[in-house]
């Protein structure tokens, strides 16, 4: 093995190479990057892409990741974690800007503002990397214009960890394309479990509390108002799901549009 094996492998002679434009590293654990968008790819805020690169055999190692940037947005943002010993991710946090990535451009998801009936409020609930879909949908008009107010809550074990989605959020503010249309709409509420932070606690905690809802000063959840899309964990999204189903709220799909929607943010138990 040489040196460059560690290295993101070159695809430029595949058609669904994409090009990495910058590269940001958050913790050891997380990172996140930007790479040009194929001119033909559309897609709806909130929907998740195949990503990856070739693998030593030169065949494409393929993952699933939501797309973190708004539709609007000329190029693609993703937000990713790094497995250790995970066959796509060991290697795809050396990506340097320049280097190639091979992206399936078929849009897929659930997360999507068309499989939620009409209502007033809309939750994002997010553990982990599970912000993803959210860093999309929190850049696009439609939610504002859909919704009078949107609450990101987003919990990790470690304050670093939340960074990602702080600095997105402050950023929105000042954005010369959505920051007037976000003005005081977008309720951040973000929590860590396992370092000592100003707000603590599993979302699904502060949500049966009604820990959240004295401490933004909201009404609690009920189903005529509110919206909820889940992403996170099967733990977490299973756990959620009750506590959406005993406030009223109807898991719903594309096809069936309901109360509230999830996503897997990935498979397995975590690492
Ligand atoms: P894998 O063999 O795929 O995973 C090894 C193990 O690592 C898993 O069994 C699990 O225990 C753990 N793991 C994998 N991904 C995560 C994660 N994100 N957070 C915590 N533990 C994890 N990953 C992202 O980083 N960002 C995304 O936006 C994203 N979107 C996804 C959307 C969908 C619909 C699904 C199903 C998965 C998504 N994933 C996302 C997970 C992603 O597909 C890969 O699993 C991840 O990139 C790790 O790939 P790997 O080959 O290195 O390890
Ligand atoms: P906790 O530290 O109490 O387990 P993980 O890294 O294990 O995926 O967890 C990410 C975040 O999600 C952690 O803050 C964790 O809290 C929280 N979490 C994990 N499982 C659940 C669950 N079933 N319900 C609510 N929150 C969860």
């Amino acid at each position: 093995k040489t040196v460059n094996d560690t290295q993101a492998t070159p695809v430029r002679t595949l058609p669904d190479a994409q090009t990495v434009t910058t590269v940001r590293h958050w913790t050891d654990r997380l990172f996140s990057f930007r790479v040009t968008r194929p001119q033909s790819l559309r897609f709806r805020s909130g929907e998740f892409v195949m990503i990856g690169l070739l693998d030593d055999r030169g065949k494409p190692l393929l993952r699933a990741y939501s797309i973190a940037s708004p539709s609007w947005d000329e190029e693609l943002e993703f937000y990713s974690i790094k497995v250790p010993d995970g066959p796509l991710t060991s290697r795809l946090q050396h990506i340097q800007p320049g280097d190639q990535i091979i992206l399936r451009p078929k849009p897929v998801g659930t997360l999507v503002l068309d499989a939620l009936l009409p209502g007033k409020r809309l939750w994002f609930l997010a553990t982990g990397t599970g912000i993803a879909p959210f860093a999309s949908l929190m850049r696009d008009p439609e939610t504002y214009e859909k919704y009078d107010q949107v609450v990101m809550m987003h919990t990790c074990r470690t304050v670093a960890e939340l960074d990602y989605g702080r600095q997105l959020v402050e950023s929105l503010k000042d954005d010369p394309l959505i920051g007037e249309l976000v003005g005081d709409k977008l309720k951040y509420y973000p929590t860590t479990t396992r370092e000592e932070f100003s707000q603590m606690g599993r979302i699904t905690d502060n949500l049966t509390s009604g820990k959240v809802f004295d401490d933004l000063g909201i009404a609690p959840m009920d189903r005529e108002r509110d919206r909820a899309m889940v992403c996170g964990s099967l733990a977490f999204n299973h756990d959620v799901k009750a506590v959406l189903e005993s406030f009223g709220l109807r898991e719903g799909a594309n096809s069936d549009p309901q109360e509230y929607v999830v996503e897997k943010a990935f498979v397995g138990d975590g690492i």
